[in-house]
């Protein structure tokens, strides 16, 4: 991806979560998703480039904006799109940490178009490519993780998503020794972490949105993390109804594991997520004396690096970028 255009999709994933912070701890998740919604799809519009939403809000019937399908841009380079303009619109009603605007970018055809149902899935850091599988069972992840990372199960630090499913999943990973970390949402944000130093998250296990697990596919993809998924139709109560669906639809088959690239068919690719709530791994939207600052994060496969930028914007003075 040029770099131009990474810095284009930055600067809209920066003014979504400006208007989203708005709403931060204002308990309206709904008005918060809709404010960063329309502030990503009037943003991404000025942009010279086709883009395609893949991953957006929703069916064309069901979504006002950013509808799977809906074309972006003023014209150009053909890119699809995918966006979770909150997520975790849940974090930011209630202010809690790692609310976060989210884009990932790869050429025309690269991204699935995922059923909106959940899938189970599994992240790691570059280390552990190749050694952590979706089908194996947690100690067996865990030993690769700790085996990867040189230090003893006791101190891999595995994020699981707090909901009842995930209650023996739980207890089998504390089993090994490991530390879990619960977070109440947005598992982008968990997986993403296991690649990014600092976070303290090693590992991340369970199950969520699958358009989610495309999003942090590719941000782990581009810079040579590990992710894989499976769809979880049996988790969805429409389950049956979205599998019918998908397949006519995604193209790929259903009960398969799902790896980076059949979740992103390119090496061409990019993620960018900019912080609306304080969090560890990106500082949420400040406002001071008239300026505001936002923390991003910009994985991208060009470089396979992790870019954190940090953008004061002045008013009529203009940003600055450090
Ligand atoms: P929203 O931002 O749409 O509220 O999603 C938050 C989230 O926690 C995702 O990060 C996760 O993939 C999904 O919800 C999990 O779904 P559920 O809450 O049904 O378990």
């Amino acid at each position: 991806m040029q770099t131009s255009l990474i810095m284009q999709i930055l600067e809209v994933a920066e003014v979504a979560a400006i208007a989203a912070a708005e709403l931060n701890g204002r308990g309206d998740k709904v008005a918060a998703d809709a404010a960063a919604t329309e502030a990503m799809r009037t943003a991404l519009n000025t942009i010279n480039f086709s883009g395609r939403i893949v991953i957006g809000e929703g069916e064309r019937d069901q979504a006002p904006m950013l509808f799977i399908g809906e074309e972006v841009g003023r014209g150009g380079e053909t890119i699809d799109i995918a966006v979770d303009p909150l997520e975790g619109t849940n974090l930011c009603a209630a202010n809690r940490p790692n609310a976060l605007t989210t884009i990932a970018i790869a050429p025309r055809g690269a991204l699935l178009f995922a059923p909106d149902t959940y899938m189970w899935k599994i992240a790691a850091g570059s280390s552990s490519q190749g050694r952590i599988h979706i089908d194996a069972p947690p100690a067996q992840n865990v030993a690769a993780v700790a085996e990867t990372l040189g230090k003893p199960a006791s101190e891999v630090n595995v994020c699981i998503l707090l909901r009842e499913r995930h209650q023996a999943l739980i207890e089998a990973v504390r089993a090994t020794g490991a530390r879990v970390r619960l977070i109440d949402d947005g598992d982008v944000f968990g997986a993403i972490a296991t690649a990014v130093p600092g976070t303290g998250i090693d590992l991340y296990l369970g199950s969520g949105g699958a358009p989610e697990g495309v999003l942090a596919a590719a941000g782990l993809k581009a810079i040579g993390g590990a992710f894989m998924g499976r769809l979880a139709f049996e988790l969805d109560p429409d389950g049956e109804t979205k599998r019918r669906r998908a397949e006519e639809t995604a193209g790929i088959d259903l009960n398969a594991p799902l790896t980076m690239d059949d979740l992103v068919r390119s090496a061409d690719t990019a993620f960018i997520a900019c912080g609306v709530t304080d969090g560890e791994m990106l500082a949420g939207v400040s406002k001071q004396g008239g300026s505001v600052t936002t923390s991003s994060i910009i994985m991208d496969s060009g470089e396979k690096t992790v870019r954190f930028i940090r953008t004061i914007r002045r008013g009529s003075a203009g940003s600055i970028h450090f």
